[in-house]
C-alpha cells in the first residue's frame, strides 16, 4: 500500500455477535462508497470472522484478525493461527495495548507473532504506545523505542514494506481522552527517526503509521492532517456505522486535499 492512500481500520474488539456483525456490515456497505484513496479493514471478533469473509466485497472492506497465535498448528488448546487465517484476513492486530496490558503479552509474543504474520501474508499491525504514567515520567518514547526494536527484530527490510505501526497511546484509548497534535506528531517523529536508524531513511519516509485512541467523526480530519499520519485504528466509534463511515469520508477529504 502506498503512503498516499489512507488506512481506517475499525476495531471491533469484544463487541458484536454474529447477528449484529452481519447487520452492521450489511448496512455500512450501503453506506461506503468505495473509493481507491481509502483502504477500509474491519476487524471484528474471531468467532464472526468466517462468515463475514463470505460476505464482505473485499473490493469494499478487508478484514483484520484482532489477534492470533504465533505457532502454525498443534496442541495449543483456545488459540487461532495465522496459518489459520491466511486467506480469510488481510491484516492482524499485534500486540494491541489490552493485549500487552490484560493478557501480559511481551514485546517477545509481538515478535514472533510478527513473523507468524510474514509466513502467512497477512500484514501485521504493530500497535505499540505509552501508559498515562510512562508519559508522566517523560519515557513516551523509550518505551516506543522498545516496542518497535521488541516487535520488528527479526523483521527484514523487505518484510518491513508488509508492517505498519499504529501508535495507540493507552491513556487515549477508550478514555474520550484526546492526545493533542502535537503528542501524536512527536511520537511520529520518533518512530520515523527509529526506523531510520533501524531501516534507512526510505523505509522510515514509506512505512504506514496509524494514530488510535478515542478518535471520533469530528476528530477525525484532526489526526489525519498530522504529518507523518497515514490512517487511523478506531475503537468505540466504528462500532456505529454511520459513525465510522463519517470517519471514511473524513480519509477520503484528506486523501483528496494531499492530492492537490
Ligand atoms: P477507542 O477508539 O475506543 O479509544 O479505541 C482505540 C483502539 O484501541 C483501537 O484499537
Amino acid at each position: 500500500m502506498t503512503r498516499d492512500k489512507k488506512l481506517i481500520i475499525g476495531n471491533w474488539k469484544m463487541n458484536l455477535n454474529m447477528h449484529e456483525a452481519s447487520l452492521y456490515v450489511h448496512q455500512l456497505s450501503g453506506l461506503v462508497q468505495s473509493r481507491r484513496d481509502v483502504e477500509v479493514v474491519l476487524a471484528p471478533t474471531l468467532l464472526t470472522i468466517q462468515s463475514l469473509s463470505l460476505q464482505v466485497d473485499r473490493r469494499q472492506f478487508k478484514l483484520a484478525a484482532q489477534n492470533l497465535y504465533w505457532r502454525d498448528y498443534g496442541a495449543y488448546t483456545g488459540e487461532v493461527s495465522a496459518r489459520q487465517l491466511r486467506g480469510i484476513v488481510d491484516y492482524a492486530l499485534i500486540g494491541h495495548s489490552e493485549r500487552r496490558h490484560i493478557f501480559n503479552e511481551t514485546d517477545k509474543d509481538t515478535r514472533s507473532k510478527i513473523q507468524a504474520c510474514i509466513r502467512n501474508q497477512i500484514r501485521p499491525v504493530l500497535c505499540i504506545g505509552e501508559t498515562a504514567s510512562e508519559r508522566a515520567n517523560g519515557e513516551a518514547t523509550d518505551v516506543l523505542h522498545d516496542q518497535l526494536i521488541g516487535g520488528l527484530a527479526n523483521v527484514t527490510s523487505d518484510e518491513l514494506e508488509e508492517v505498519v505501526i499504529a501508535y495507540e497511546p493507552v491513556w487515549a484509548i477508550g478514555t474520550g481522552d484526546n492526545a493533542l497534535p502535537d503528542d501524536v506528531t512527536k511520537a511520529v517523529v520518533a518512530i520515523r527517526s527509529q526506523i531510520k536508524h533501524l531501516y534507512g531513511a526510505t523505509a522510515a519516509k514509506n512505512v504506514c503509521i496509524l494514530y488510535g485512541g478515542s478518535v471520533k467523526a469530528d476528530s477525525a480530519a484532526d489526526y489525519l492532517a498530522i504529518n507523518g499520519i497515514d490512517g487511523l485504528l478506531i475503537g468505540g466509534a466504528s462500532l456505529d456505522a454511520h459513525a465510522f463511515n463519517d470517519i471514511i469520508q473524513k480519509a477520503h477529504d484528506s486523501a483528496a486535499k494531499a492530492k492537490k
